[in-house]
């Protein structure tokens, strides 16, 4: 009878861990596991202020290394100031833990996100992270968007500046095409690059295969396309109801499996849903599955659903 119970109790446990998605070394010696989480949905709406539920938003901090998560994404421009400032309280000083922030991105009001990237500001903003997040040296660092309006060559060489003092180990980019990496490259190391990237958007597949070819990491961010794709009556019902889970566990068991360098990173400012999405990291798809979700999804991006 207890042999039984605990042989129930094993795939439980281990379906509750972020461990069987894997490892991606960033940058060539930063190891974390491949499924992360998001930490812009815990604060107010618009991605602005404080979170609706801090207590909440806060357990939720406290339940991502428990469950084997130890990479975290965040901006500075989250709040903004608020993501940063929440990950300190919660999770310093940190153990086994990669802070992996961004900026680049002014907020004049909620929703509303402006690029700056005259180096200036650029530098201003990793000193202000590193003081938030309690670092003396950022894990890595990513331009959040290239701000059109400055020429790209000064963006990058701050970013590799930064670098050279030791304000940033390693350096990646957000929102970009092939080209920017290409131009990027010729001035510092791009470890990741962060894009829209789920089963729903899939314009990003030339940026994911360049990344894969050079052993970027590659971050999709809205991997559950906000939310939509992990509602019941989403493009992924029929296969999930068949798999026993939910569409956002598939959504995300797809994205590890597309490719070896995808680190998935859904947001969430619960509980409940950040362990929903953790089992997605235990979901094996055989190849029939993957190559159904991917016909389904090229389907769905067509239709733009
Ligand atoms: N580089 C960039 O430009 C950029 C842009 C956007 C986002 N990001 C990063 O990417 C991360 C992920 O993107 P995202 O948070 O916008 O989108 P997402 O992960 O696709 O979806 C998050 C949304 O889905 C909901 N959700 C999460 N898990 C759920 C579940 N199991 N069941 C039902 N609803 C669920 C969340 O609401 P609840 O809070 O209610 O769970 C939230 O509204 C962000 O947190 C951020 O770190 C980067």
């Amino acid at each position: 009878m207890r042999s039984d119970l605990s042989k129930q109790q094993v795939p439980i446990m281990s379906a509750l861990s972020a461990e069987p998605s894997g490892q991606f070394s960033i940058g060539g010696d930063l190891a974390v596991r491949r499924l992360g989480f998001g930490a812009m949905r815990i604060t107010g709406d618009g991605i602005w202020g404080e979170p609706a539920d801090p207590a909440e938003a806060k357990r939720t901090l406290r339940r991502v290394p428990e469950l084997g998560i130890d990479f975290i994404d965040t901006a500075d421009s989250y709040g903004p100031e608020v993501s940063e400032r929440l990950i300190k309280e919660v999770l310093h000083p940190y153990k086994d833990l990669v802070i992996a922030t961004k900026g680049g991105l002014t907020r004049p009001g909620p929703s509303q996100w402006i690029p700056n990237g005259r180096p200036e500001y650029l530098r201003q903003q990793v000193t202000s992270s590193l003081k938030r997040l309690g670092v003396a040296r950022i894990d890595l660092w990513q331009l959040h968007r290239i701000d059109a309006a400055v020429p790209q060559s000064e963006q990058f060489e701050v970013v590799a500046a930064m670098q050279k003092e030791g304000l940033i180990r390693h350096a990646g980019l957000s929102q970009v095409s092939v080209a920017e990496i290409k131009a990027a490259q010729k001035v510092f190391k791009v470890a990741t690059v962060q894009n829209l990237y789920n089963l729903a958007d899939r314009s990003s597949e030339d940026v994911l295969d360049y990344c894969e070819a050079q052993g970027i990491g590659f971050i999709p961010w809205f991997p559950l396309a906000a939310g939509s794709l992990a509602k019941p009556g989403s493009v992924l019902d029929g296969i999930s109801k068949r798999h026993g889970a939910s569409p956002g566990q598939i959504a995300l068991a797809w994205l590890l499996a597309r490719s070896p360098v995808m680190l998935p990173i859904p947001g969430t400012g619960k509980v409940k849903h950040l362990e929903e999405n953790v089992v997605g990291a235990g979901i094996k798809l055989s190849d029939a599955d993957f190559k159904e979700l991917s016909a389904l999804s090229r389907k769905a991006a067509n239709e733009n659903v």
